[in-house]
């Protein structure tokens, strides 16, 4: 096992994106920022410098953190972020993870212009892949651009408490693509030979929204999501919510030519609103190609509101099972009916222009507060009282409006949990859309998902307690709910939070505190430039 060593600056990069100049926040002046590639094993240290005047934290989205949850730079759950001028060291084991992971700032909207890919390849020495190997790799990261400086337009989404406008556009590793006007930073292209076989490692870096994406001419095997392979999947169109990473297979047996990749959006409101978001592009040129084929056509997309196909991807994975693979735990020491959705609050009094109404979140009727002297982590760790409290319910009570607190949801170590996820649209709520639940620290089996209100009875029997995919970030349908299982064998404050940015800080998020243990002091002090708090 190896050391894997990265230093990423993060400060002001010019762009001219859109007809527009502007200064965005990156990691080495990257947009994406670097690959960090290494081998499940290996040690990665990432020392981070923050020559940005924002408070930053960095997030190894999918990890799991075995022993180091000082590092998973949740901003206030496991760190205090790194101030302007000072930096800290991450560092962390890859564990029994392989696949395509990615990292993003992880506090306030930096994470529109930080971010970038974690490649988790097999250990030297052992079988590697399940599948064929592949003749190349091409990264796909998915994202979204605005031309407002993104604190901006996050201050305006708080003044105004109705969430930020839509994005002017949507990228392909970083660039728009040819179809939106005034591109200028330019289109993402790939060499391929014929007739060989290529890894596409897809990731939705994109803040507010799900995306189709699809190669013209072309057809995929998906093999990997969130870094656990699956049953492969054929498919022509992949479906990835914001957090989700998608492994998929591509031959190039079409004619040789210039072919449009394509991703846009999949609207699943009610009163669908992001139609004009537009179309990233990118172009698969396969070698001696003669360069006037121009991507002979653009790949037909779903429509913006076809939450059918977006439903039939999701739900048709499978998990892959492999000889010594974790198997579903058949015990459950917690159950929990977690209820999630969108209400209008009081607008606050520094919402200067808020109209009658602020949006606020809530997870069983709490609207997640972040704390504010200390992070969850620290506060657990050194018996700091005040910060959190341990009552966070395991069903949702009964009580008409959501209340702002930061509790926390106990479990002792090694103990199963199982959540029902559900959306609270179901009772015609507002915020009737997809939401993309992520959990930090753990992987989780999806063990059902539905429409409607969540049945004991009726689900029961539609467990797959065999192969389920296996996941760290699932999306739960407007309206619907999904089961979810995990194991918590790791000791610390582990954040599960909508993975739409805009609805973090209006509360859509919950923490599992999973005290040390078995044997005392499992997890190590922090480390010695751990962030503090002022
Ligand atoms: Cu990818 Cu809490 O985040």
């Amino acid at each position: 096992a190896a050391v894997v060593e990265h230093t990423f600056n993060v400060g002001g990069m010019n762009i001219s994106q859109l007809c527009t100049d502007s200064v965005i926040y990156t990691a080495n002046q990257q947009l994406p920022g670097p690959t960090i590639e290494a081998n499940e094993g290996d040690t990665v240290v990432v020392h981070v410098v923050n020559d940005s005047p924002y408070p930053l934290s960095v997030h190894w989205h999918g990890i799991f953190q075995l022993l180091s949850g000082w590092a998973d730079g949740a901003h206030m759950i496991t760190d205090c972020p790194i101030q302007p001028s000072a930096n800290f060291t991450y560092q962390f084991n890859v564990t029994g993870q392989e696949g395509t992971l990615w990292w993003h700032a992880h506090s306030s909207l930096l994470r529109a212009t930080i971010y970038g890919a974690l490649i988790l390849k097999p250990r030297n020495g052992t079988a590697g892949y399940p599948f064929q190997a592949p003749f190349g790799e091409i990264p796909i990261i998915l994202g979204e651009w605005w031309n407002k400086n993104v604190n901006d337009v996050e201050t305006d989404a708080h003044l105004t408490g109705l969430g930020p406008p839509i994005s002017d556009a949507l990228t392909i590793n970083g660039m728009p693509g040819d179809q939106t006007p005034c591109q200028g930073a330019g289109v993402y292209e790939v060499e391929v030979a014929s007739n060989e076989t290529y890894l596409l490692r897809i990731i939705n870096a994109a803040v507010n929204v799900e995306l189709f994406f699809k190669v013209a001419g072309h057809a995929f095997t998906v093999v990997a999501v969130d870094a656990s392979y699956t049953d492969p999947y054929a498919t022509d169109v992949i479906v990835i919510a914001p957090g989700q990473t998608v492994d998929a297979l591509m031959t190039t047996s079409a004619p040789p030519a210039w072919y449009y990749m394509a991703a846009n959006v999949l609207d699943s409101k009610t009163v669908p609103i992001r139609f004009n978001t537009g179309t990233a592009t990118g172009i698969v040129k396969y070698e001696g190609a003669p360069n006037d084929t121009v991507a002979s056509s653009m790949p037909a997309m779903p429509a913006h509101t076809d939450v059918v196909t977006a439903g039939t991807f999701y739900w048709s994975l499978a998990g892959l099972v492999r000889p010594g693979d974790p198997l579903v735990p058949a015990a459950v020491n917690h159950s929990m009916l977690v209820e999630f959705g969108m209400e209008q609050g009081p607008c606050a009094p520094d919402q200067t222009r808020c109209q009658g109404f602020a949006l606020v979140a809530s997870m069983n009727r709490y609207s997640f507060q972040f704390p504010r002297n200390a992070s969850l982590l620290k506060a657990m760790y050194d018996g700091l009282p005040g910060v959190y409290s341990e009552d966070f319910p395991s069903s949702p009570p009964p009580v008409p409006v959501a209340s702002k607190a930061t509790p926390v949801k106990k479990v002792m170590y090694g103990d199963v949990v199982e959540v029902v996820l559900q959306s609270r649209a179901y009772s015609g709520v507002l915020g009737t859309e997809n939401h993309p639940i992520h959990l930090h620290g753990f992987n989780f089996f999806v063990l059902a998902q539905g429409l409607g209100r969540f049945d004991p009875i009726m689900a029961e029997g539609a467990y797959n307690l065999v192969n389920p995919q296996v996941r760290n970030t699932v999306v739960v349908p407007g309206g619907g709910w999904a089961v979810i299982r995990f194991t918590a064998n790791n000791p610390g404050m582990w954040f599960m939070h909508c993975h739409l940015d805009a609805h973090l800080p209006l509360g859509l998020a919950m923490v599992f505190e999973v005290p040390d243990g078995p044997a005392p002091n499992l997890l190590p002090p922090p480390p010695v430039d751990y962030p503090i708090c002022y």
